[in-house]
């Protein structure tokens, strides 16, 4: 069958790991009618802007405080410069990656990210069906239950995990992730309070009817009594007393391996390979909790650094090009996250948004490989950055 030109360049962003570079013996296109404008994920956040509620964009766009973090956290990755190499053959690229002993074909996650109703009416299973190749981490506060999704994705899920107060629901959670089929658990520790949110306050920011919290069904507040009451700060669905002691008995509750999402300090990074994580991601939780953090991308190193190969990093915020998945691989981390853009790709169209969105990055870093004369991932360190960490810290 003839291949319109339509669905090459559609398709374009399917092609298989370790396959030649031959754009348009590809995958299956997505089938959405997304608009012809729609070919970088900042094409889908301008489209979301104007198709989705304004709650849903304050929610989903918004940061904390002045939202300056929000804005380093992509700056950030506008100031490192690529360093290419040429006459490399690079008719064949590898993008293949291993986590916890799978091979993933690309290495892009989906961030766990709350409540995927308010910007579709499928919420999290049109994501599901969209993530395609990417693997999705589900979050504790789905707008759909773990099971329904686990029974959706074609690569199984990841569950992201906000420990409650009651630790006997946590640990019957947990249980209901693994059994579900998630194949590692991402517990989120830089959240023991909600983060400030004035944009969301401005709105009055609420859940509309319908949009539920399945995966904290039959989940009863009442052991969020120790909270003092005299500060306004605390929030039942969070564990404010949460600490090292508790990574410990979250891994004795699972075979899975456990990753803590929301490391930046490279003191923690060694906390957490001595607690027995299996893996770090770098975040700052896309700057959604307190302003003035470091851009991600600049924490990076020195937490790569300090875990020095023993566990997998992941680092997420603030990646919206190919380019900035090569450079954060560069700088160490093993695979990256996004969160807001594939969530616009829901707004704007579903799970063919969704599709779309993801199919444009690993498009845009087979060519960032391509294009700086690398062919795998192995090949991605420090020497594709024009400027090494050393020589900028000199
Ligand atoms: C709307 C929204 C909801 C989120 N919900 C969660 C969540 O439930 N659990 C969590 O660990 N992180 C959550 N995050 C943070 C993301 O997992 C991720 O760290 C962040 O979005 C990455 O930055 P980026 O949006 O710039 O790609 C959320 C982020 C957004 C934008």
């Amino acid at each position: 069958m003839a291949i319109t030109r339509r669905k090459a360049l559609l398709s374009a962003g399917s092609v298989l790991a370790g396959a030649a570079l031959d754009l348009p013996k590809t995958t299956a296109a997505p089938q959405a009618d997304l608009p012809a404008s729609t070919v970088s994920l900042g094409d889908f956040e301008l489209l979301a802007r104007e198709r989705m509620t304004a709650m849903a964009w304050e929610y989903i766009s918004g940061g904390a405080g002045d939202e300056l973090t929000l804005r380093w956290n992509r700056e950030a990755y506008d100031r490192i410069k690529l360093k290419p190499r040429v006459l490399v053959d690079v008719s064949r690229l590898d993008t293949r990656v291993n986590l916890f002993g799978r091979e993933l074909p690309l290495p892009i996650l989906l961030a766990p990210a709350a409540y995927q109703k308010l910007v579709h009416a499928d919420g999290e299973l049109a994501t599901a069906k969209g993530a395609g190749a990417a693997i999705m981490v589900v979050s504790t506060m789905a707008s759909v239950s773990i099971e329904d999704i686990a029974a959706t994705t074609k690569q199984p899920p990841w569950f992201q995990l906000y420990v409650q107060p009651d630790r006997g629901f946590t640990k019957a959670l947990v249980q209901r992730a693994e059994a579900a089929g998630c194949q590692a658990l991402v517990v989120t520790v830089d959240t023991p309070i909600p983060g400030l949110r004035n944009r969301e306050e401005r709105i009055k920011f609420a859940l509309p009817p319908g949009i539920e919290r399945p995966n904290l069904k039959g989940l009863s507040t009442a052991g969020s009594s120790h909270l003092p009451k005299e500060n306004e700060i605390y929030n039942a669905l969070f564990d404010a007393r949460l600490t090292w002691k508790d990574v410990e008995w979250l891994r004795s509750l699972t075979k899975l391996p456990v990753l803590l999402k929301g490391v930046l300090n490279p003191d923690d990074a060694d906390l957490a390979v001595k607690s027995g994580a299996a893996g770090v991601i770098v975040s700052n939780h896309g700057s959604r909790n307190i302003d003035t953090l470091p851009a991600t991308i600049e924490a990076l190193p020195a937490v790569a650094a300090k875990i020095a190969g023993r566990i997998p990093v992941l680092v997420d915020g603030g990646i919206r090009r190919g380019t900035d998945v090569l450079k954060a691989l560069a700088l160490g981390a093993k695979a990256v996250l996004i969160g807001r853009p594939y969530l616009y790709g829901l707004g704007v169209g579903g799970a063919d948004g969704v599709n779309r969105v993801v199919g444009i990055l690993r498009r845009e870093f087979e060519m960032a490989m391509a294009l700086t004369g690398r062919t795998s991932i192995a090949e991605l360190g420090e020497s594709a950055l024009w400027q090494s960490q050393q020589e900028k810290n000199r």
